[in-house]
């Protein structure tokens, strides 16, 4: 028999972790998925597709096909960003239709500390409104897509950091900081204090490759909007690679 399937949902430091270490299992093989929004992805070990499905009909019409063509996927690891909704829902629409046994790995949100001064936001549009009583020069790192709720924001000017260039609109005062984490400590507050920040908009990504900004917030004495987490679908959950390698390998038998 060759080695069975398992698809993981990816764009996650957590994703690529879980790809490498399913590639170790005997008789398993991951497919990794990305949904292709960087030019230069960091890409997990073994076999990658790059590219959206066509929501939840699209997902399990390709679940269908792997199957009909004699590579099955015997299980899908929903292991993307937090903030990434829509495949989110569609991985657990798709994996119901199919009957596909289904897990995500969701890393836990960040926890307030003592000395920071976090504002919890249900959205990003709430935290472009909550902005008018703060600070005029703000530090966003929401994501490309997601800046414009702050574009008309004209008291303000921003320090926007992302990975790729992002989209129009953007507000008209800003710079603009192409990177890509992990970031330390020390060079966030750096960055912070030297653009004379005095309020930091993030989202509750957690995991700690993008928390040294929360650090240096706290060392620095500066608010944060922090923006809560969408709502997730109801299908089983683990927080950790390792709670989910152990999912994948109670699927298979001889794993391990
Ligand atoms: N910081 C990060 O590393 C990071 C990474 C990812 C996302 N995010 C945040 O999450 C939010 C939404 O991001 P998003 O647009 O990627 O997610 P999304 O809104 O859930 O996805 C939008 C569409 O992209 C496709 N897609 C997403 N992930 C995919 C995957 N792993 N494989 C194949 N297709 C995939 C799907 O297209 P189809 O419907 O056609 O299948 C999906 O409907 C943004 O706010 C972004 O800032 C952050």
């Amino acid at each position: 028999m060759g080695a069975v399937r398992v698809l993981i949902l990816g764009g996650t430091a957590e994703a690529r972790a879980l790809a490498a270490a399913l590639t170790g299992l005997p008789g398993v093989r991951p497919v990794s998925s990305l949904a292709g929004r960087v030019a230069d992805p960091l890409l997990p070990a073994g076999e990658v597709r790059i590219g959206g499905f066509g929501g939840a009909e699209g997902l399990a019409e390709w679940l269908a096909a792997a199957q009909a063509g004699g590579e099955p996927i015997a299980a899908v690891v929903d292991a993307t960003h937090p903030f990434a909704a829509t495949i989110s829902r569609s991985a657990a629409q798709a994996a119901s239709a199919t009957r596909i046994p289904i897990l995500a790995l969701r890393r836990p949100g960040w926890t307030e500390r003592p000395g920071d001064d976090w504002h919890r936001q249900p959205s990003t549009a709430a935290a472009a409104v909550a902005l008018a009583g703060m600070a005029e020069r703000v530090f966003l790192t929401t994501g490309r897509s997601d800046l414009a709720p702050f574009a008309g924001l004209d008291r303000h000017w921003f320090l926007i950091r992302s990975i790729e260039q992002p989209p129009p609109p953007l507000p008209s005062r800003h710079r603009l900081v192409l990177a890509r984490g992990p970031f330390g400590v020390a060079e966030e507050i750096e960055l912070m204090a030297g653009h004379r920040v005095g309020v930091l908009v993030t989202k509750d990504s957690g995991g700690p490759l993008t928390a040294a900004k929360l650090v240096a917030a706290r060392e620095l004495g500066l608010p944060v909007l922090l923006i809560d987490r969408p709502p997730v679908p109801d299908v089983p959950s683990v927080l950790t690679v390792e709670a989910a390698l152990d999912w994948v390998a109670a699927l298979i038998p001889g794993a391990r």
